[in-house]
């Protein structure tokens, strides 16, 4: 299990995180929604070690993650897919997929194999491997995102808005890729204002504000909620 424990984080005097408390449990596809600046991206960087939280405890397994460097915490099976992808622009497709990889370097052998499942779960990006990764489309360039992020043997994937200013069939081809990579037996915690789609293959969701955690629940309940539908669907 991934556990978040009264995690605080403070940007100078600025409190981003407000003893959060959330986990994702093995096999859980959880959802983590928030307006902009409710401190998603804030919380996925804190339990990636790239913040340190100024308070409480994150753990995977018996593992302590706040303390940890980042490339010990994606050893551990923790790994982000950051918003707004974060490519290596003019390196080839393949030279970033094999980065994500770059923890594993002294155990190469199972890279090929998982390059492979990332070319088959994006047959495009095989088609594309040698091309710059900047000259991609935008949801060609989330799917190397993504690719990348399985390159680093995730047990559990963070996803920061991987829908982000994708055209709507995209987002939903996205969507049912990320329901694919959970099934398969990964550990999804996704950050979304897509909050529709997201809801639709969550297993359990939480709502963030300020920095704090305000909800939390079944994806039909949280649909069912009129403040959470105006609020995040607009409906
Ligand atoms: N490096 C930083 N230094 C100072 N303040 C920051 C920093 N990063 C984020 N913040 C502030 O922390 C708050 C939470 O930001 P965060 O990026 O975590 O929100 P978010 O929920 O990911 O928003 P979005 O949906 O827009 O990505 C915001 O008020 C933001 O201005
Ligand atoms: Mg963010």
């Amino acid at each position: 299990m991934l556990k978040f424990d009264n995690v605080s984080l403070k940007y100078g005097s600025f409190l981003a995180l407000d003893k959060v408390c959330l986990h994702a449990d093995k096999g859980e596809l959880v959802v983590l929604l928030g307006a902009n600046g409710a401190g998603k991206s804030s919380l996925f960087l804190t339990a990636s070690g790239i913040h340190k939280a100024a308070g409480g405890s994150i753990t995977w397994g018996a593992q302590e993650l706040v303390g940890s460097k980042p490339s010990t915490i994606v050893e551990a099976g923790v790994v982000q897919c950051p918003e707004g992808r974060k490519l290596f622009a003019h390196m080839s497709v393949q030279k970033n997929l094999e980065l994500g990889a770059y923890v594993h370097r002294g155990d190469t052998g199972p890279s090929k194999r998982i390059l492979e499942e990332v070319y088959a779960l994006f047959p495009i990006l095989r088609e594309k491997k040698d091309d710059a990764a900047g000259s991609l489309s935008g949801g060609q360039q989330q799917m190397v995102a993504i690719g990348r992020a399985m390159m680093g043997r995730p047990k559990v994937l963070l996803l920061d808005e991987p829908s982000l200013g994708l055209a709507p069939l995209v987002i939903k081809q996205m969507f049912e890729v990320i329901q694919r990579i959970n099934q398969s037996g990964t550990t999804v915690l996704l950050a979304e204002q897509n909050a529709f789609a997201a809801l639709k293959i969550a297993h359990r969701a939480y709502v963030m504000e300020s920095g704090r955690i305000v909800r939390e629940g079944k994806p039909e309940q949280l649909l069912a909620d009129d403040s959470i539908r105006k609020a995040y669907i607009g409906a």
